[in-house]
């Protein structure tokens, strides 16, 4: 991946994508819990270090699944690592994404991409293939940060999800960042 080390975050950055500060900030079941239910096959695209998916994987219980799906196997071992023994860690699928496609197979009630579209140099595809794996009423939950991506950006990034057949049915409170909650038309 040398010619994408730019883009994507680095490991070496994965402390301050989980702190104390941070779950302040943005916690993670204030922002999930009116979209997660016990149950739920939850897919996690960008997961990093895994700051959301304990998370997830508590809300989801036991009948539940999240597959935490990663670009960098560094970011995944840091949450293999966090999850090693714990009563989370069977609910939790690790998997190593591929440069051009995600690579996994299902079908999700539940699509979480926080701060990490804008890494993704080709949208469409990858709206293509989060589309293929999307329930019917299922829901894609994508988060975007302020200043390096601008509304703009944003609105570009929205119109290549709706060309892969996804619509903005809401747009969720997250100040200062750029939010859409997706579902299929
Ligand atoms: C800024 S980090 C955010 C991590 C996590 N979502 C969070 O908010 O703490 C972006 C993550 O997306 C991953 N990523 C970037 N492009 C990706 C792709 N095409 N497929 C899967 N993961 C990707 C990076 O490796 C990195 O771990």
């Amino acid at each position: 991946m040398s010619n994408r080390k730019d883009s994507v975050c680095p490991v070496e950055r994965s402390g301050s994508l989980d702190n104390r500060f941070r779950r302040w900030l943005q916690n993670p079941k204030k922002i999930l819990s009116p979209y997660i239910k016990e149950g739920m096959m939850v897919l996690e695209v960008g997961c990093g270090p895994g700051f959301f998916t304990l998370d997830l994987a508590q809300m989801v219980g036991k009948s539940g699944r999240v597959v935490a799906a990663d670009l960098q196997e560094g970011m995944l071992q840091k949450l293999r690592e966090k999850i090693k023994g714990s009563e989370i860690e069977q609910r939790i699928i690790l998997h190593k994404c591929e440069e051009d496609r995600i690579g996994v197979s299902g079908n999700f009630d539940f699509i979480f991409l926080f701060y990490m579209v804008h890494e993704v140099p080709d949208k469409k595809t990858f709206f293509d293939e989060l589309s293929s794996l999307l329930k019917t009423n299922g829901q894609i939950y994508m988060v975007e940060p302020p200043f390096h991506v601008t509304k703009k950006d944003f609105e570009e990034t929205i119109k290549k999800a709706n060309l892969s057949g996804l619509t903005v049915v809401e747009r969720p409170k997250l100040f200062p960042n750029k939010t859409a909650i997706l579902k299929k038309n």
